[in-house]
């Protein structure tokens, strides 16, 4: 049977004001019907072979987590809580932990909480191949063709058959390019197919010290109503890593299946704006918002009129607190801000 483990733990900095700390991009609508979180649950609706979901995501966020997943009228398998946030490579293994004293044959689909993808039947057939790969024992991750040098993804380049011959993380800018213009390379879509076994395998090939602190920490955990709570101290001794460096780039069982399916992480408000729809100005605005002689814009209101006159190129973001006004092609440099307010500037 295929697990999906839905990794909800990241925050999502580019998309201040609306995603923050204590309310991250995956629990935001942003796109769609429901979060982003409900349409990766959504997406697995029919999909042959498929278990309820199980969750992994901070303890701050258990209470939003768990009311979005009733609204689905799902049942997690659990929702497991973390202490604090370790990255992808401790929460996968928390989830293999959980699974493997479930079903010791278990294939585990880990999905970001945080993506959109338009075309749902095109992603459950590349599961479908993906399911076969996996249990020939391949760490299989789905490659998108890349349309631009971007430095936020891992980069695949694909071997004989369905293998991979090389995983590399966020390439420099340089690299990222002559990645781009070799043909030869997939973005990874952060999505991975596995046999549990296999991955708690690779796991002690490649981190032990990992697999032994999540060990700890998910064997001196206690259940809590819907939730499974590590242990507290074994998890903040846990060492910081992706799944992508831990992982990804040095294991040799990893293989590919293309995934052509209108995939997009909005990493950045200009992504939400590339991928939405756009009236005959080409400005995408949500809530109450005015615009005059504006173009290719991005502007959303969630509390106050918005009125915006003579404007290119821009994204406006409203919120009750806070106010982001942008050029579109800077919507990457928003981190900066995030950073200084965590500075306390
Ligand atoms: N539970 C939990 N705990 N989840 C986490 C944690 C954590 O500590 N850190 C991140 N996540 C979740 C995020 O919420 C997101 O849904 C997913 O795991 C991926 O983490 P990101 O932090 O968004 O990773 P990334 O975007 O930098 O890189 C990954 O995704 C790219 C595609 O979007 C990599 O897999 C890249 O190779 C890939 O190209
Ligand atoms: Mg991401």
């Amino acid at each position: 049977r295929i697990y999906p483990v839905i990794l909800s733990g990241g925050s999502g900095t580019r998309l201040w004001p609306l995603s923050r700390e204590h309310f991250p991009k995956q629990l935001l609508r942003l796109s769609g019907d429901g979060t982003l979180l409900q349409q990766t649950v959504n997406r697995l609706r029919g999909l042959p072979g498929a278990a309820e979901p199980l969750f992994v995501c901070n303890e701050e966020h258990r209470f939003l987590v768990a009311e979005q997943v009733r609204q689905l009228a799902r049942a997690p398998l659990d929702i497991i809580l973390e202490p604090v946030g370790r990255n992808t490579c401790p929460a996968a293994t928390l989830a293999a932990l959980a699974l493997a004293r479930v079903d010791e044959n278990a294939l585990m689909l880990l999905m970001p909480a945080d993506h959109l993808l338009r075309d749902v039947a095109a992603f459950q057939r590349a599961i479908g191949t993906a399911a076969s790969l996996a249990d020939e024992g391949y760490l299989v991750t789905f490659g998108i063709v890349p349309t631009a040098p971007e430095t936020g993804y891992g980069y695949i380049r694909k071997g004989e058959g369905h293998r991979v011959d090389a995983f590399v993380e966020k390439p420099d800018a340089a690299t990222a390019t002559r990645y781009v213009e070799s043909g030869e390379y997939f973005w990874n879509s952060g999505m991975f197919l596995m046999k549990v076994g296999h991955w708690l395998d690779e796991m002690e090939r490649r981190c032990p010290d990992i697999l032994a602190a999540c060990r700890t920490a998910y064997g001196d955990g206690a259940k809590d109503g819907d939730f499974y709570r590590v242990a507290r101290e074994a998890f903040l001794a846990c060492r910081t890593d992706s799944i992508d460096y831990a992982v990804m780039e040095k294991t040799d069982r990893a293989a590919m299946v293309p995934l052509d399916a209108g995939w997009s992480d909005i990493g950045a408000w200009s992504s939400l704006w590339q991928i939405s729809e756009h009236d005959a100005s080409g400005n995408v605005l949500q809530g109450d918002v005015l615009a005059h002689g504006t173009r290719d814009s991005l502007i959303v209101a969630q509390h106050r009129l918005v009125a915006a006159v003579g404007l290119d190129d821009v994204i406006v973001i409203e919120t009750p607190d806070a106010v982001l006004v942008a050029r579109k092609d800077r919507a990457q440099d928003v981190k900066e801000i995030v950073n200084a307010l965590k500075a306390g500037n």
